[in-house]
């Protein structure tokens, strides 16, 4: 879930690795620490708890630092709290061992009680601690560094990034994946291993992905992977196509800000190249199946968590709207332990942002288990996801740092509106709607710019309800999972405690929270059910409930009805989550930035959950 930065080379590795972490803080930021090897040979090691700011003011002056080997690790606490004792990197008995990791090490107690019956003293509740132990212990018995993780690493279930150095070998960096992305950068002269290449992506963009069960021996000059097997895995190169530009926050306060106002370019890079409006269909050649394999499909199972789940359920929405193939969407983390049917002529769909989040790929890995294709919709290029997947579509957002996510949203979205349409015109859809559709899409990213050209008056809003404890998002059909998005956006960075409902629903429950403290978020764009909606609407206003509205331009019925509204332009029935949404991201964004709260890092979260 937190991030791992390593550096071996001829420059000094102190500031390197403590970039990278910055870099990387948006993934874990409860307590962070370095290990370097100095120039006599030795460990040093720094540990704080809180941001990484907190480590760097106990950093001595950087001479005293100064060494060409070290790791780093910003942390996302499992097991024991955000201390500095707590905090990565751990050591064994003799201090001269340490490792950094991300993960959960499933069989700690067991071995860490073997490992003290031995003798070993244990310094941290970490279950990643052992790990130090167990090379330590294995050590003993060979020369080989390499060996002794093998050995260590064999014994361990569950899952890991790793990274370790020791004083006995100042030479190298022993790192090593299962479950958790593990990535070797290769500069001039120099190497680095980091779980996620935005920490060193301003040093190279040549780099290695390792896959689970792989572990690389790395030195100043060279690298060489091998199974834990001990067997040679010959490496493929990538190369990173974006650059460290995408990771700045530019003028904006904030990277959610940013992202928010990305969208009319996130968007259209999700359709970019993707429309065919000859044949008023649209294309997506990842998906690796042919025209006869799309016809014959049945049903789709969409597998996801949070946010990419709140995607799918839009998906089920569009898909079979469009197509008329059955959709069914859950939580990955259901999903997996379910022992779901799954019918003849299906396909599962993954989606996953950050591509490496560990109930999804867990379900990827079970849906395969079961001989059924499996296509991803991921954002990160070479991310565990988008590789292991039989085929899939890549959202091309960008890079999205806040932790709450806002662009990656949309794209996603959007690609399943693509694949809506291709499906559908396999199958009934006439040309002209098609051709309607593709148009709509394209004029999309405009109708965004116009939604955040109202961004001041939104955070004017956001200050009518910033002491709210409570807070109610009512959507309706396709913008029904547009509620529960909005809801989850203003609970993950304000702490506002926040539901989302279909309208109708309110009536059998929630309705008892209404007073007159209690705003109402209500999305009722002109569509098939807005009199409905508006009757509901009717029941809040009666209950003395406070409505904000998203609603069309000249809509006087609601803003009759409504405190405040937010107008949106009106699209498609099946695209308006694409607009219905950017209101709720703003109004969420300004709420926690009036409460003066860590927008990008809100607490508890990381943005990628590599751990179950
Ligand atoms: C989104 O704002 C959340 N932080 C979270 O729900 C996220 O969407 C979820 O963890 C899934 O992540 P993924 O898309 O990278 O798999
Ligand atoms: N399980 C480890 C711990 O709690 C690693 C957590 C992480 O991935 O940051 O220290």
């Amino acid at each position: 879930m937190c991030g791992i930065v390593g550096y071996i080379g001829n420059r000094n590795a102190t500031p390197i690795i403590i970039e990278g972490l910055k870099r990387l803080e948006y993934r874990g930021y409860d307590s962070s620490g370095i290990a370097i090897i100095d120039k006599d040979s030795k460990l040093k090691l720094y540990k704080e708890s809180g941001k990484i700011i907190e480590l760097e003011r106990i950093l001595p002056a950087p001479k005293e630092v100064y060494g060409n080997i070290g790791l780093a690790h910003t942390r996302w606490a499992t097991h024991g709290e955000p201390t500095s004792t707590n905090a990565h990197p751990h050591t064994s008995c003799s201090g001269k061992i340490a490792i950094v990791h991300n993960g959960i090490i499933e069989n700690f107690q067991i071995l860490k009680n073997k490992l003290l019956a031995q003798g070993h003293v244990f310094a941290s509740e970490t279950d990643s601690e052992v790990v130090a132990h167990l090379i330590e212990h294995f050590s003993r018995k060979t020369d080989d560094l390499t060996l002794a993780v093998q050995e260590a690493l064999k014994l361990v279930e569950g899952t890991f990034g790793i990274a370790v150095i020791s004083e006995d070998h100042p030479d190298r960096i022993i790192a090593a994946r299962k479950g958790s992305p593990l990535i070797i950068g290769i500069g001039k002269n120099e190497f680095f291993v980091t779980s996620d290449v935005s920490a060193i992506i301003i040093h190279t963009k040549k780099v290695i992905y390792l896959h689970d069960d792989e572990i690389v021996t790395v030195t100043r000059d060279s690298f060489e992977i091998t199974t834990l097997e001990n067997e040679v895995v010959e490496a493929t190169i990538s190369e990173i196509d974006w650059d460290v530009s995408s990771i700045d926050k530019g003028q904006f306060k904030h990277f959610m800000l940013k992202e928010i106002f990305e969208q009319p370019i996130s968007v259209e890079n999700a359709f970019r190249g993707r429309l065919v409006p000859k044949l008023s269909t649209t294309r997506l050649g990842g998906l690796n199946m042919t025209g006869d394999e799309l016809r014959i499909l049945e049903k789709i199972q969409i597998v996801a968590c949070g946010t990419s789940w709140h995607a799918g359920l839009i998906g089920k929405y569009i898909i079979e709207h469009l197509s008329r193939v059955q959709v069914d969407v859950e939580y990955a983390s259901e999903f997996r332990y379910r022992n779901p049917i799954i019918p003849k002529n299906t396909v599962v769909i993954v989606i996953s942002q950050s591509g490496e989040t560990a109930d999804t790929l867990a379900a990827l890995r079970e849906a395969q288990a079961r001989g059924v294709r499996v296509l991803g919709i991921t954002n990160v290029v070479g991310s565990t996801i988008a590789r292991e997947s039989d085929g899939g579509v890549y959202i091309h957002a960008g890079a999205e740092i806040g932790v709450a996510s806002t662009k990656a949203f949309t794209s996603q979205v959007t690609v399943l509106s693509l694949l809506a349409v291709l499906l559908g015109r396999m199958r009934h859809l006439s040309p002209v709607f098609g051709t309607n559709f593709i148009n709509e899409l394209k004029g999309i990213p405009e109708k965004i710019q116009k939604i955040i050209e109202s961004n001041a008056q939104i955070r004017k809003i956001a200050e009518t309800i910033k002491d709210a404890t409570n807070a109610l998002y009512l959507g309706r059909g396709v913008n029904y999972p547009v509620a529960l998005e909005g809801a989850l956006k203003l609970k993950e960075i304000s702490y506002i405690h926040a539901e989302g409902y279909p309208a109708a629903e309110m009536k059998h429950g929630p309705i008892a929270l209404i007073d007159e403290n209690m705003p109402v978020i209500s999305i009722v764009p002109k569509d098939v059910i807005y009199d409905k909606i508006i009757s509901n609407l009717q029941e809040v206003k009666a209950r003395n409930g406070r409505i904000i509205a998203i609603a069309n331009k000249g809509d006087d019925v609601v803003s009759e009805l409504a405190e405040n509204v937010i107008y949106i332009p009106e699209t498609l029935y099946d695209l308006q989550p694409l607009l219905s949404v950017i209101p709720l991201q703003l109004l969420a964004y300004h709420v926690a930035d009036l409460r003066s709260l860590d927008v990008d890092q809100p607490r508890n979260l990381a943005k990628s959950v590599t751990v179950e």
